[in-house]
């Protein structure tokens, strides 16, 4: 069975406290926005599509259960929510991308005198549903056009090495996952030898989720610690990095967890490809660089504690930025669902959306 991080059913929503994986599975009840706000901001459901979906679909349980005057109110609350459980956490932009489209659709559905209250909280409803759906498709498309690019270059009957960092996989997603969907992909076509994960400190996605995903189903997986992915390139040979993104800059530069960048830097010094995959609801055009993206900064306790258990001298000050921004000139290309491209290529996804051209 598939790991599902978010439960969407009959209206009701659920998400798998990632906090406790691996050792306990437990779904958290989502009723409204300000739990969507509090799982997100908590990091029990994280990884920047799953952030968007879970956002969203908390304001369709609210919307459900509510009773609103007139659609110019609910047009009202529908904007001043999203715009609440954006702030939950800053540097990914697919939910802030999600949300303005959103907000579009309830002006526009406000404005429409043809029809009714609950027309346009039913039309909106459906619109935050499709979400989960688009992103799986979106999903798989970006493990095939990445695995199709990893193996460009490689002998048919050769068998391929990559390393991931953090977690993009099923629980980090609708399902499949970004550059943990291009590990399946090459896995399901039979051209994986074996994934590399990194630890991820300090939350230990890595070591937490991306080895539970990979246990479970059953993909060749080794862990390591962060600073060992040098050691690692040096002694074997690996085919390509593969990363996801929290937010990708219109030059390329792209967000995404903290110590990606000084594996681009390893992966650059190693002659080792470095991608990454990521839906386009992952790229802000109104962004020209990555000086621009802001940086989460995390508490202290997640690095000073381990499981409620302190590790770190009592007194020590801590620094802990969530994500880094890795330097367009270290990216090999950006996988998204309509193809690779590299990062001055981006441009051709600018033209061809009509996302901000309103
Ligand atoms: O802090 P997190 O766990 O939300 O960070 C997650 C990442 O950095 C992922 O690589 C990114 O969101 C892409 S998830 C498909």
């Amino acid at each position: 069975m598939a790991l599902e991080a978010i439960k969407w059913v009959n209206g009701k929503l659920e998400v798998l406290d990632q906090i406790l994986l691996p050792a306990i599975t437990r779904y958290v009840p989502v009723r409204g926005v300000e739990d969507g706000w509090l799982v997100i901001n908590k990091m029990q459901v994280r990884g920047a599509p799953a952030i968007a979906i879970v956002g969203c679909l908390s304001l369709a349980v609210e919307l459900q259960n509510e009773q609103y005057p007139d659609k110019c109110t609910l047009r009202r609350e529908i904007e001043g929510k999203l715009n609440y459980l954006v702030s939950a956490r800053p540097t990914a932009v697919n939910i802030k991308i999600a949300t303005e489209e959103l907000i579009e659709l309830a002006n526009k559905l406000s404005k429409d005198d043809s029809i009714t209250i609950s027309q346009m909280t039913e039309q909106f409803l459906k619109k935050i549903d499709s979400m989960l759906e688009k992103d799986i498709a979106d999903n798989k498309a970006i493990g095939d056009f990445g695995a199709k690019e990893i193996l460009k270059n490689i002998p048919k009957d050769n068998l391929v090495r990559v390393i991931t960092h953090c977690n993009t996989g099923s629980l980090a997603t609708a399902g499949y996952g970004t550059a943990l969907g291009v590990v399946r992909s090459l896995h399901d076509k039979n051209r994986l030898e074996h994934v590399y994960c990194t630890e991820t400190r300090p939350y230990n996605q890595g070591a937490r989720l991306t080895a539970y995903e990979l246990v479970h189903d059953k993909i060749p997986g080794t862990l390591i610690c962060d600073d060992m992915v040098a050691a690692l390139m040096k002694s074997r040979p690996i085919s390509a990095v593969v990363v996801g993104a929290d937010r990708v800059a219109a030059n390329g530069d792209t967000a995404n967890k903290i110590g990606t960048y000084q594996i681009a830097i390893i992966a650059k010094h190693h002659g080792v490809p470095l991608y990454v995959a990521a839906p386009q609801t992952s790229i802000d055009f109104r962004i020209p660089g990555g000086d621009h993206i802001p940086i989460e900064e995390r508490p202290d306790r997640e690095m000073t504690h381990l499981n409620d258990q302190r590790i770190a001298a009592v007194g020590i000050q801590c620094w802990n930025p969530a994500f880094d921004v890795t330097p367009a000139s270290l990216i090999t290309g950006i996988i998204t669902e309509v193809g690779v491209f590299r990062p001055e290529e981006l441009t051709k996804l600018r033209n061809s959306s009509q996302r901000f051209d309103n």
